[in-house]
């Protein structure tokens, strides 16, 4: 690709910014950022895309999830354990349910930056920059806080390299040993009206792997780990160019800070900085589709994004809302149809179901999310398409910030524990929900 470089989106133009008051300092850290070594390799990646392949024809399927936003102060054992402790539970239902393999891919080390609506946020009359997530500035409503700093990225940097590291571990390791799910129990799993369903699944698969050991069909080794991958979104892209290196014993460019970026539907016009950097990177991409996408700019950005038409190079990851996804999926699986594109069609059932609260609090609604995730799988079916993915805004904490679910949470619990910074997240039980919805739906069918 003789006209891209790293750094060539910045002759386009390039939304969701923040403004650094001190260029010298920034372009300092970007240096620096440079002469860090990758996260990722090449390897990972590509493997990763050939698992992409296999979900986008149905066989094997995707779990995207994690925080809207992942803050520095959480990067910590307890959180991380949690959120993959959500993922291996959910990927266990699915498994179990769909009887494909799942690819597990986090939105984390690395989920640090947020596209937000306005530049600045104005209370009770004082205008100050939004808060654009903790690699940019920080959430408390103060001139201090919301001050971008430069630094914030190597901070960014660091806190992904040591999250990823304990991911690293902990997959790699004893911990996510299929033969031993109770170490991925949640102290409130109890709890949850899915817990019995969920432990004599946990028994009935436990009882095949012993008969296949019986048979010597399956190694420990192969049981006592899990694929896991990372990703979030590619926004801020002085540092995703900083961290898009040539990979060993590969040739073109990898972002190699992440498997697997996504580009935001506020920063995907075809035109933008935005494309222009993801089309010359290797790794398979994300594009959040929202209500506003055409049959044409769809098929004008994969042609762009995929010209080749590499299997496993894209995923959708639609976000229409409950109320939108009848009128705007349907022309765009025509669109794709009629390019002949390889494409994994994800669902993200969060996003457009965003409402505020009166209280002025952000919240979705259980049964709107549960919803979109219905209606997609229904509408692919009608199509001869498939749902080859979810992405999920969760945590394995035990939050209040999404109403409705098994727990009946209300809008007047909201605040009993809201955490999120920026979009509300499903808690355990909600997560769980959402995985025994779909296993049971293929099951049904
Ligand atoms: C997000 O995934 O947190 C997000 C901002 O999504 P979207 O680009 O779909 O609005
Ligand atoms: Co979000």
């Amino acid at each position: 690709m003789s006209d891209w470089e790293p750094t060539s989106w910045k002759s386009k133009p390039t939304l969701q910014q923040p403004t650094y008051g001190d260029s010298a300092a920034f372009d300092e850290v970007v240096q620096r950022l440079g002469e860090r070594p990758p996260l990722v390799t090449g390897w990972e990646v590509e493997r990763l895309k050939t698992q992409l392949a296999l979900a986008a024809n149905g066989d094997a399927f995707l779990l995207q999830g994690g925080d809207c936003s992942e803050s520095f102060d959480a990067c910590r054992a307890d959180p991380i354990e949690k959120k993959l402790k959500v993922l291996l539970q959910m990927s266990l239902v699915l498994v179990y349910g769909l009887k494909k393999p799942i690819i597990r891919v986090g939105r984390i080390a690395g989920q640090y930056a947020k596209p937000r609506s306005n530049d600045l946020e104005i209370r009770d009359g004082v205008s100050l920059p939004s808060y654009r997530g903790d690699c940019v500035n920080r959430s408390p409503f103060t001139s201090e806080d919301r001050q971008p700093r430069p630094e914030n990225l190597l901070t960014a940097y660091d806190r992904s390299a040591q999250t990823l590291n304990y991911l690293r571990a902990l997959t790699e390791g004893g911990f996510a040993d299929l033969k031993h799910p109770e170490n991925w129990e949640l102290d409130f799993v109890t709890l949850s009206s899915r817990s019995d369903e969920y432990h004599q699944m946990v028994r009935g698969i436990g009882d095949s792997l012993n008969f296949l050991d019986v048979l010597g069909g399956v190694t420990r080794a192969e049981l006592s780990r899990v694929d896991f991958y990372t990703s979030h979104e590619a926004l801020l892209l002085a540092y995703e160019a900083s961290l898009t290196r040539r990979a060993i014993g590969r040739s073109g460019w990898y972002n190699l800070g992440t498997h697997f970026p996504w580009i935001g539907d506020r920063t995907r016009a075809i035109d933008g900085a935005h494309i222009e950097y993801c089309r010359g990177i290797k790794n398979p991409i994300g594009v959040k589709v929202g209500p506003s996408m055409t049959p044409d700019g769809l098929r004008e950005l994969l042609e762009v994004l995929n010209p080749d038409r590499e299997a496993g190079r894209m995923t959708l990851i639609c976000r229409f809302g409950a109320s939108q996804i009848q009128s705007s999926l349907p022309p765009l699986i025509a669109a794709v149809q009629s390019s002949k594109q390889p494409v994994l069609w994800s669902v993200d059932p969060m996003h457009g179901n965003t409402i505020t609260t009166a209280e002025g609090i952000k919240t979705r609604h259980f049964d709107q999310i549960l919803d979109e995730v219905r209606d997609s799988f229904a509408i692919h079916a009608q199509h001869g398409t498939v749902v080859g993915g979810i992405h999920l805004e969760l945590t394995g904490n035990n939050v209040t910030e999404c109403i409705g679910g098994a727990g009946g949470l209300s809008s007047t619990d909201l605040a009993t524990a809201y955490e999120s910074n920026v979009d509300p997240r499903l808690n355990y039980e909600q997560a769980m929900e959402i995985a025994f919805q779909i296993a049971g739906q293929a099951r049904g069918s």
